[in-house]
Order: C-alpha cells, then sequence, then structure tokens
C-alpha cells in the first residue's frame, strides 16, 4: 500500500501503512474550507492532519485528509514584547530555531517537538518545564460551516495538562489556521528540570538551554525518521494525594509532582518500568528501551499490535498500582476519531 497515492504512511510518524480515500494538500484558508465542502458534498469523512505526530490509524481512512501547509510567520513588538503570528501547517521545531536565530527566546525549552503549529495548542504541547500555554497569546480557528475566522483568546483556550478547549468545544467542525504567540523582552530562563538544573544561572543563554533540550530529548526519545512511534503513547495520570501517598509507601523512589488543585500527577514511565515492561513486545511493536512511555513501531507494526501491546501495558499498570493509564495519542478509525481508552480496555 505505501507505494499508492492514497498512503498515509509517510503521514504519521508510527509510519502505519494505512490509506485514505483522498490526501489533500492545503497552503490557504480557501483551499481547506474548499476541500471540507467538497467532503460534505460527497458525504465523506473529513480530517486534518498536521504532522501526524500524535495519531494512530487503526484502519484504513474512508474519506479525505486534508494535510494542514498553511504557512508564514509576523512578526510584530511592543516595548515588553514580541509578538508572533504564525501560519497552523508551519514546522514546531523550525520556528523555535527561527525565533532563536532572530533574538527571541521563550520557544528554547519545546525545542524537537515534532508537529505542526497550529497543531500545539490543541493538547498545551509541554515540555522541560514550559507549556504553550505560557507563552500562548490566542488561536485563530476556521470554523467550516460558516467559512468565519473565530479569535479565540488565550483565556478562552481552557490550556490543562495535554487538555484545551480543541479537544472539546472546537473539536468538530472547526480548523485552527493560525496561532499567536507573545515572548517577552525580558527573558526567564526555565532550568528546572533534567539536566538544566546543571547550568549556571548567572550566564545561561537561551542557546545553552536549547542545545541542552536537544541533547536530553535525543538520548531518550527515538526519531521519528529512523524509528516510527508518537512520542508518550499514555498521559502521565493525575492521582488523588492519597492514592499517591499509598503507592509512595511501597515505593518511596516514585517521582510524583504535586498539582495546585492537590492532585498528584504520576510518571506514567515509571509506573511501565516498575512493571520490567522496557523492550517488551508484541507483533511489529515494543516499549521504548530509552524511554517506556514511548510505544515503538520495531518492525512493520501494525495498528493491532500497538493496541494490543497498549492493553497489555494498561493492565500491567492496573494490577500493580490501581492507576490506569490513558492515551494521549489519538486513535483515528475509519471514519473518524475514537474512543482511545475504549479501544485498549
Ligand atoms: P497531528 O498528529 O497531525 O494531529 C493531532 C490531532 O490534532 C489530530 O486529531 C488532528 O486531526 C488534529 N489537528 C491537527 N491539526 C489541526 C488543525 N490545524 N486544526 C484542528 N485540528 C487539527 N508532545 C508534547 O506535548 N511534548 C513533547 O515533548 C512531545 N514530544 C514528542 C516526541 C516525539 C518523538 C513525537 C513523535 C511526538 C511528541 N509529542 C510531544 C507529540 C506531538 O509532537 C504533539 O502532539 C504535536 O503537537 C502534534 O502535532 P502534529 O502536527 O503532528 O499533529
Ligand atoms: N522514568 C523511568 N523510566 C522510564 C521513563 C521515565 O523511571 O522508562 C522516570 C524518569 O526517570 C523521571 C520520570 O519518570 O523521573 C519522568 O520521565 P521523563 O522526564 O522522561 O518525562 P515523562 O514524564 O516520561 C513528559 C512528557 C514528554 C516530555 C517530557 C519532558 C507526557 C505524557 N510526556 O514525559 O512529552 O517531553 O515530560 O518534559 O507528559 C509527549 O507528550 O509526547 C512527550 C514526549
Amino acid at each position: 500500500m505505501s507505494g499508492d497515492i492514497n498512503s498515509l504512511k509517510s503521514f504519521n510518524t508510527f509510519a502505519i501503512d494505512a490509506s485514505a480515500q483522498q490526501i489533500i494538500i492545503v497552503e490557504t484558508a480557501a483551499e481547506l474550507s474548499q476541500a471540507w465542502q467538497e467532503s460534505q458534498e460527497t458525504q465523506r469523512p473529513f480530517l486534518l492532519l498536521g504532522e501526524g505526530s500524535n495519531v494512530l490509524f487503526l484502519e484504513n481512512y474512508t474519506g479525505v485528509v486534508a494535510i494542514n501547509r498553511l504557512k508564514g510567520i509576523k512578526v510584530t513588538e511592543d516595548d515588553d514584547a514580541w509578538y508572533l503570528h504564525i501560519g497552523a501547517g508551519e514546522n514546531w521545531h523550525a520556528l523555535v530555531e527561527y525565533s532563536l536565530k532572530n533574538g527571541f527566546s521563550g520557544l528554547e525549552n519545546l525545542a524537537l517537538i515534532p508537529g505542526c503549529v497550529g497543531s500545539a495548542p490543541i493538547q498545551n504541547i509541554g515540555a522541560y518545564g514550559v507549556e504553550l500555554d505560557q507563552i500562548c497569546n490566542y488561536v485563530d480557528v476556521l470554523n467550516l460551516r460558516s467559512g468565519e475566522t473565530e479569535h479565540i483568546s488565550a483565556a478562552a483556550c481552557q490550556f490543562g495538562y495535554r487538555d484545551s478547549v480543541f479537544k472539546h468545544h472546537y473539536r468538530e467542525g472547526y480548523a485552527i489556521v493560525a496561532v499567536g504567540l507573545r515572548l517577552n523582552k525580558i527573558w526567564q530562563p526555565v532550568m528546572t528540570y533534567g539536566d538544566l538544573t546543571k547550568l549556571d544561572p548567572a550566564t545561561v543563554t537561551p542557546q545553552e538551554i536549547f542545545d541542552s533540550v536537544c541533547q536530553m530529548r535525543r538520548s531518550k526519545l527515538p526519531d521519528p525518521q529512523v524509528t516510527g512511534n508518537a512520542g508518550s503513547f499514555f498521559k502521565n495520570p493525575l492521582v488523588s494525594a492519597e492514592q499517591a501517598a499509598t503507592i509512595a509507601s511501597e515505593f518511596p523512589n516514585m517521582p510524583q509532582y504535586w498539582q495546585e488543585n492537590g492532585q498528584v500527577k504520576l510518571a506514567a514511565g515509571w509506573l511501565i518500568d516498575q512493571c520490567d515492561l522496557k523492550g517488551y513486545r508484541n507483533g511489529g511493536a515494543a516499549v521504548h528501551r530509552q524511554q517506556a512511555l514511548v510505544i515503538i513501531n520495531q518492525e512493520s507494526a501494525t495498528a493491532q499490535d500497538i493496541v494490543a501491546l497498549a492493553h497489555d501495558i494498561r493492565q500491567r499498570v492496573g494490577a500493580k498500582f490501581n492507576v490506569w493509564l490513558e492515551p494521549e495519542v489519538r486513535f483515528i478509525g475509519a471514519v473518524g476519531e475514537k474512543d482511545a481508552v475504549g479501544v485498549i480496555a
């Protein structure tokens, strides 16, 4: 199927060999609207994709997949900040490099996250102590039914951990077409995570943080160009303080992160690792040896291999810790998104 012009293999970082009935690259909002309109007229499902780095295609898609390549970066400034207005189809990491090169700091902790700028608000991408919500100013969405663009302020995006209004109210019938970022001119380095704590706060530069983040990421996370994967397969679970304390009484070294609302975030990778699952395989899918939260396409994995492996991981962690992991990756069936927990339960 991979030689097929309708193959999705090169449009998803898991490199799952699924097909779509039609794949269209869209470069303008007008082309996007037209692709959606045609899918409606022919009564076919419609899916907008960035770089496919957070999706699992469960089967062949029986509709139109539009690949978002809306480009363009506009920069303005005032005394306090730089304001970037970015087309949703720009590559995220290229934006981080562009901003550093031009002296706009604030994105360096988010280096090397795959995917498009327009996808970043959907799960409020985050890494190494920074989440998108800290720098997001607004998101522009196209209402596909009315053809109108709606300007959504950061406050209205309802950002949470791997969550936003774009997974809820704006999930169907809307396309993110641009993202606005606000980067403060007074730089405040974030050096709370991993090797960043070893940098010298007196002399640290954005480039040093960028380099350190890239190095840490390359040591743990597989490059999708080489080994198919979608980053963290599961979200880090949020549990009650009581449940965290119960587990910690048996496992005193368990990483735990207290949240403002009193809940505790646990490290799913640690929980999986404690079940001795690094390297564990199901068909062509395996648990990554350097980071247990990542499922890799080790050898021509099918979606069913990945689903079966995810099921096993969830059961093993659930049986040991009574913590039930939920996928971060979005599951796409023949006609649209499916409830990922339901699929692997
Ligand atoms: P896609 O996978 O193409 O799409 C994701 C979902 O959003 C789909 O449901 C799609 O239909 C929808 N969608 C896409 N574009 C639009 C749009 N314009 N409008 C409306 N809906 C849209 N994430 C993190 O947060 N932090 C990390 O550190 C991180 N590390 C990663 C490392 C690796 C190696 C990989 C492979 C992934 C990692 N991820 C991480 C996950 C992923 O990079 C992010 O979720 C990214 O934002 C997805 O972008 P994408 O363009 O590939 O989205
Ligand atoms: N750990 C283990 N064994 C493992 C993996 C992790 O013991 O196999 C432990 C680590 O030692 C550490 C803790 O678990 O104490 C957390 O691990 P890590 O720092 O690698 O981060 P993570 O919680 O596994 C999250 C994000 C990543 C993001 C990193 C860095 C989620 C679901 N994942 O991973 O995001 O890059 O933090 O900030 O929140 C993604 O979303 O796709 C993603 C890669």
